[in-house]
């Protein structure tokens, strides 16, 4: 149990009330300040959501990303999705990110799906499962709009042939000590998860450019180990991009988890269960009774409705504001605020349901026949 004010965070494990200042210590990242933001948005032409409202608020070296940029170098976008089960709204914030900076800057991105790792950490999950949910995965991702002549899907246990020399390269740089401090192994890890870090550090090296990972900041450790070995090889150190966790439903503090499902919306929930969702878990900063919540007022810091309001269905900071206003004076109930929030969930899956079909039909490109697949599919990474 962990006790009032401590958290956790690790890569397979979120719980407590979640310091993102300590974080960027205890992690030794940095804050993605204005100046660096303000830099960014002139460049970039433009000022994504996730960027405006911090919900991307840590980073390390995207100003060394942005010098590349402009001094032609370039840089390419990795990140990636085990594929435990189906999708929730709080994984796909670091796609759509990714998806951003492709938009803007027209690089590569590699979209590594970890049927391994999943398989490996889970007694319950079989090797068929986390391989049948990486092509459910796969068209979540797709749907969100990403280039499929500059992206590329792989899944580690078809595409391993094609990364095994430099995963062995970087798992003999890597020992024991390092991931037990990292990752937290005990003696009774089985060897697969022991080895699995080298994988997902491989795909960091599939140009010779500097490699921006936008992630939740529990993907981190990876890249720390990452930053150190880098150099050796000839490559760059890992830059990142850190974003919070959508809280769950049922409560501020941790993360959305695809495993309990009362606190996840997830991709594929239909209309009238998205509304039963939130009408039922979505935890309240509202007052017990109406009387008492127009006397005083409810708390939007905690009101896990108004919270993904702020996170992304609520782009418009104006409106957002005002809805802000009027729950806290107590003119907005809770049932008023859930409403807003259930219409913009669903008006997002709605336009969703449509993209992944669309995707069934795209696959084949973003894994094998389009340009940056091709190539891939052709090269060793070495
Ligand atoms: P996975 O499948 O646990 O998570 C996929 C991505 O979603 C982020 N994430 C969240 N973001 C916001 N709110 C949440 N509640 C939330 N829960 C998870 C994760 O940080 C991740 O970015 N090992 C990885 C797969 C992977 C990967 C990568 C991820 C392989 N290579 C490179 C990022 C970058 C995993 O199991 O992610």
């Amino acid at each position: 149990m962990v006790k009032k004010d401590e958290f956790t965070v690790t890569p397979w494990e979120v719980k407590g009330k979640v310091d993102y200042d300590k974080l960027i210590k205890k992690f030794g990242t940095s804050p993605l300040d204005e100046d660096l933001l303000k830099r960014l948005e002139g460049i970039a032409g433009s000022m994504h959501i996730f960027l405006r409202r911090g919900v991307f608020f840590s980073h390390r070296d995207l100003n060394l990303v942005l010098d590349d940029y402009e001094n032609g170098r370039g840089f390419f976008l990795y990140t990636g999705r085990g594929p435990s089960g189906p999708m929730h709204i709080g994984h796909i914030i670091p796609f759509i990110m990714t998806r951003w900076f492709q938009e803007k800057f027209g690089v590569n991105a590699y979209i590594e799906l970890t049927d391994d790792e999943k398989f490996l950490n889970d007694e319950k999950i079989s090797l068929d499962y986390s391989r049948k949910w990486s092509y459910e995965n796969a068209l979540d991702i797709i749907a969100l709009g990403f280039d499929p002549d500059r992206t590329f899907i792989f899944q580690d246990t078809e595409y391993i042939r094609n990364i095994y020399p430099m995963a062995i390269k970087v798992a003999k740089r890597v020992n024991f000590s390092t991931v037990r401090a990292v990752f937290g192994f005990r003696n009774e890890t089985n060897i697969g998860m022991i080895f699995y870090p080298a994988i997902q550090i491989v795909p960091t090296f599939f140009e010779k450019k500097r490699c921006l990972i936008p992630a939740a900041i529990d993907q981190d450790p990876y890249w720390r180990i990452q930053r150190d070995i880098a150099e050796g090889f000839g490559y760059f150190k890992a830059a990142a991009i850190h974003n919070r966790f959508l809280p769950p439903l049922t409560g501020p503090e941790g993360k959305m988890s695809a495993s309990i499902p009362e606190t996840a919306i997830y991709l594929h929930d239909d209309e009238e269960t998205v509304r039963k969702k939130i009408m039922k878990y979505a935890f309240s900063g509202g007052q017990a009774t109406v009387e008492l919540h127009r006397k005083l007022g409810g708390n939007p810091d905690v009101d896990v409705s108004f919270q993904w309001l702020w996170y992304f269905f609520e782009p418009d900071d104006n409106r957002l504001k005002s809805i802000e206003d009027d729950y806290r004076s107590g003119r907005m109930l809770t049932g008023e605020l859930k409403e807003i929030l259930i219409e913009r969930i669903n008006e997002f899956l709605e336009i969703h349901r449509a993209e992944r079909e669309n995707a069934k039909k795209k696959i084949k490109e973003f894994k094998e026949s389009g340009r940056l697949a091709q190539e891939m599919n052709a090269k060793i990474i070495e």
